[in-house]
C-alpha cells in the first residue's frame, strides 16, 4: 500500500485527488445533499481556488462530480453558500426554481494591488450539474474592506427577504436582499465580542430549538484563522442569542467564548441549507484540518478531508445554553459487526485489552469513574503507535494525546495533547468515539463536548487497551462496532 492510500479515510469525505479545504455551498435539493468545497485541482497545497463538488443521498456515501466553479476574470472562487431559490426571486429560472451559489471572488485591486474580495453569483437549473456565472458579477463589493468573504445566506420569512452573513476581518456583517442580486447592509456584530485570536472567517447563522422547551435561540458560528502565537491554530467559536432581522444580539457577556470543538481539526464548518422542515435537522460539516499545518500533512497526492456530518442541537444547562453535536444517524448503516460487554471492571493490574482486527471503528463506552484514577483508552497498532483518549476524574479533564499517533513530525505543533473540562453525570462519562485511518472523533456526554483530531498512523490501528492508573473503573457498557468503508 502506498503511504498516501494508508491515510485515505474509510468513511470521512476526501477529495478524489489534490487539495481540499472549506466545505462550501451545502444545500439539500430534490433528494440530494450537495457538498462543494474549496479545491485546488492542480496541486496538493492551497492554490487558485475552485469549487469541487460531490453529491449524496445519505450524507455518508458521496459521488464525485465535475468541478462546479472555476476561477474567471474576477478571480479565484473562495468560500460561499448555495440556496434554493424556490420562488424565482432572482429571476434567473424562468418561472421555476433552481440553485443559486453566492461565493467570494478573490483577486487584487488594479489600483492599489491590495487583495480584493467581492461577492458573486452562479446558478444552476439542472440540479447542480452545470453552473452559469451571473452576468452582473460581482453583486456586492465594499471598497474599504480587504477581508470581505465567505457569504452564507438564508430566506428570512419574517422580513420577507434574503439575509446574508459574511465576515469583514474582525466582525460579521449582515446584508438583506429581495432578489439575491442587490444587497444592502443591515447590521454588524462582533468587533468587541468573542475571540479575536485570528481573522474571522466562514460565518453561519441559524435558529435552533432548545431541548423540547418550545423555545429557540439563534446560533452564530464564526471560525477564526491561525495566528503563529496561538498553539491551537485555526478553530471555530459560536455565539448564542437572537437575530432581530437586522443583526445578532449576544445573550452572553462579550468576553464569553464558546468553542465548537476542542480537538485541533475542525475548521470552517457550516450547515446545510434547505433541509426540509419534516426532517428538521441542522447538519454541519467542517474541514478536518488546521491552517497551522494543513499544507504539510503526510497524505501525498490528495490532501484534506471533512469531519463527519453532525446534527446540531441546543440544550439548557446550569452554565447556560450550549450547542451539542452528534454524527448524523445515517452513519449507523456502516456498522458491519458489533460486540457488547456489560459491567467490565478495569484495575491497574488488569487492563482490558482487545484485538479489534479492524481500523475503522465506532466505540461507545459508559464509564463509571467514581472509584477511578485516570482512565485511558488507547487505540493502538501492533507496534509503538497509539492515540490515547483519556479522562482524569480529579481535574475532570477529557483529552486526546496524539504525540505517538504515527507520523507527527511534519509540523512541530502537531504531536500534542489537548482537552476540555467534562463534568460526569451520575458519576459516569459517556464516550462515543469514531476511529478512521486519518482521524479520531470523540463525543462526550451525548455530544456536549467534541474533540476532532487528525492522526496519521503508519500501521493499522487494530488493537485497543482500556486501563486505569489507580482505583477501578467500571464500564457499565461497552459497544464496539467494526465499520464498513464507503469506498466499494
Ligand atoms: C477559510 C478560508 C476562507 C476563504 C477560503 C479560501 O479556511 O480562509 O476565509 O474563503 O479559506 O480558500
Amino acid at each position: 500500500q502506498h503511504q498516501q492510500d494508508r491515510f485515505r479515510p474509510g468513511y470521512h469525505f476526501s477529495p478524489p485527488s489534490h487539495w481540499l479545504n472549506d466545505p462550501n455551498g451545502l444545500v439539500y435539493y430534490e433528494g440530494v445533499y450537495h457538498l462543494f468545497y474549496q479545491h485546488h485541482p492542480h496541486g496538493n497545497q492551497w492554490g487558485p481556488m475552485h469549487w469541487g463538488h460531490a453529491v449524496s443521498s445519505d450524507l455518508i456515501h458521496w459521488e464525485h462530480m465535475p468541478i462546479a466553479l472555476f476561477p474567471d476574470e474576477h478571480g479565484a472562487i473562495f468560500s460561499g453558500c448555495c440556496v434554493v431559490d424556490w420562488n424565482n426571486s432572482s429571476g434567473l429560472f424562468e418561472g421555476s426554481h433552481g440553485l443559486v451559489a453566492i461565493f467570494t471572488h478573490a483577486d487584487s485591486c488594479p489600483k492599489t494591488g491590495q487583495p480584493r474580495q467581492r461577492q458573486s453569483l452562479a446558478y444552476s437549473d439542472d440540479q447542480g450539474r452545470t453552473w452559469h456565472k451571473y452576468k452582473g458579477n460581482p453583486v456586492l463589493a465594499e471598497e474599504d474592506l480587504i477581508d470581505f468573504r465567505d457569504s452564507k445566506a438564508f430566506w428570512h420569512p419574517q422580513s420577507e427577504r434574503w439575509v446574508m452573513v459574511l465576515v469583514a476581518g474582525d466582525h460579521v456583517r449582515f446584508y438583506g436582499s429581495k432578489n439575491l442580486r442587490e444587497w444592502t447592509l443591515i447590521g454588524q456584530f462582533g468587533k468587541e465580542e468573542g475571540s479575536h485570536d485570528g481573522v474571522w472567517e466562514c460565518p453561519d447563522l441559524f435558529e435552533l430549538p432548545i431541548d423540547d422547551s418550545g423555545r429557540s435561540k439563534w446560533v452564530l458560528i464564526v471560525s477564526i484563522g491561525d495566528r503563529p502565537d496561538c498553539p491551537e491554530g485555526s478553530r471555530t467559536q459560536y455565539f448564542i442569542g437572537e437575530f432581530d432581522g437586522n443583526t445578532f444580539i449576544n445573550d452572553n457577556p462579550a468576553d464569553h467564548v464558546m468553542w465548537l470543538d476542542y480537538g485541533r481539526d475542525n475548521y470552517a464548518g457550516v450547515t446545510w441549507s434547505d433541509i426540509p422542515a419534516q426532517d428538521g435537522r441542522r447538519v454541519m460539516i467542517g474541514w478536518m484540518s488546521n491552517w497551522k499545518y494543513a499544507n504539510q500533512t503526510p497524505t501525498g497526492e490528495w490532501r484534506g478531508a471533512m469531519t463527519l456530518p453532525r446534527a446540531l442541537s441546543l440544550t439548557s444547562r446550569d452554565e447556560g445554553i450550549v450547542l451539542t453535536q452528534l454524527p448524523v444517524r445515517e452513519i449507523e448503516q456502516l456498522r458491519k459487526e458489533s460486540k457488547s460487554w456489560n459491567m467490565l471492571t478495569v484495575t491497574p493490574e488488569v487492563p482490558y485489552t482487545l484485538k479489534t482486527e479492524d481500523d475503522l471503528l465506532e466505540i461507545e463506552a459508559d464509564i463509571d469513574i467514581r472509584s477511578a484514577g485516570e482512565v485511558l483508552i488507547k487505540l493502538q497498532s501492533a507496534g509503538e503507535i497509539e492515540t490515547i483518549i483519556g479522562y482524569d476524574p480529579v481535574s475532570q479533564w477529557l483529552f486526546i494525546d496524539r504525540t505517538k499517533s504515527g507520523i507527527t513530525d511534519f509540523h512541530p505543533s502537531f504531536g500534542c495533547q489537548h482537552g476540555v473540562r467534562l463534568v460526569p453525570e451520575n458519576g459516569t462519562i459517556r464516550l462515543q468515539i469514531w476511529l478512521d485511518r486519518n482521524a479520531v472523533e470523540v463525543y462526550a456526554n451525548a455530544g456536549l463536548v467534541v474533540l476532532t483530531d487528525q492522526i496519521f498512523p503508519d500501521a493499522p490501528m487494530d488493537r485497543m487497551e482500556i486501563s486505569v492508573k489507580s482505583g477501578e473503573a467500571q464500564l457499565s457498557s461497552l459497544h464496539l462496532h467494526a465499520l464498513k468503508s464507503i469506498h466499494v
